[in-house]
């Protein structure tokens, strides 16, 4: 398939603007901490993002009712074409994303750690799952066993080719590679994790020994 897509896990503008200057943007994701980061309404930063961006951006539901959060979420995608709806993994999420494929609207299932969970949200309909990596390593358990289990069930069936998975909760660059390895569709990071991926020492050593010869050699004529 195409080559894995990075989404940046942030709701702040300027990050954004970075990331995308880079060229290595495909995506945004956003949820209800990383908006109260930077505040103000949360539909004028989703039209400000869904303008930098032609890839998908991720906008979190707050209601715990399917019905609550179909209208929120319908709300969201009167917005902007590419906004996809951020549902978390509860039996009433599941109703609200299989509602949302039904309406053609696209959506996020979030909170995901188990690859049952996964499963059950691509069934519903969702285009992408979020296994949260970082935050099942922080309790000692592997969040990457998550991505490896779904990516290889996803193997077997056809018909879960409508949904993606998305490694989130990405805490460092070695989670960017394994996830990648994995074969996940997506990996949602921090613009500092994004940044990290571009660094290593021998680079910085290499580029401050060229200068140094260039200067040598010019300064010597
Ligand atoms: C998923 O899309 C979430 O926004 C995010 O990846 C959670 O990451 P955290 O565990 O670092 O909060």
């Amino acid at each position: 398939g195409s080559a894995v897509k990075f989404f940046l896990d942030t709701a702040d503008i300027a990050e954004i603007k970075t990331g995308i200057a880079w060229g290595v943007v495909d995506g945004v994701t956003t949820n209800p901490s990383l908006y109260a980061k930077v505040g103000g309404s949360y539909e004028e930063l989703l039209k400000e993002i869904c303008g930098l961006t032609k890839g998908p951006v991720s906008a979190e539901v707050i209601a715990d009712d399917a019905d609550g959060m179909v209208s929120e979420g319908r709300a969201f995608a009167k917005i902007a074409s590419n906004i996809v709806v951020k549902v978390p993994m509860t039996t009433a999420g599941l109703e609200a994303i299989s509602r949302f494929k039904a309406e053609g609207i696209k959506t996020n299932c979030t909170l995901i750690f188990t690859a049952n969970q996964g499963l059950m949200a691509a069934k519903a309909g969702a285009s992408l799952i979020s296994p949260f990596v970082g935050r099942l390593d922080d309790i000692s358990e592997d969040g990457m066993t998550v991505i490896r289990e779904l990516a290889e069930i996803f193997q077997h069936y056809d018909d879960l080719e409508h949904c993606e998975i998305l490694a989130a909760s990405i805490r460092h660059p070695r989670h960017v590679t394994e996830s990648a390895l994995c074969g996940a569709h997506v990996a949602t990071m921090p613009l500092k994790v994004l940044e990290q991926m571009t660094k290593h020492p021998l680079t910085d050593k290499g580029i401050a020994q060229f200068k140094a010869d260039w200067s040598k050699a010019k300064g010597g004529k």
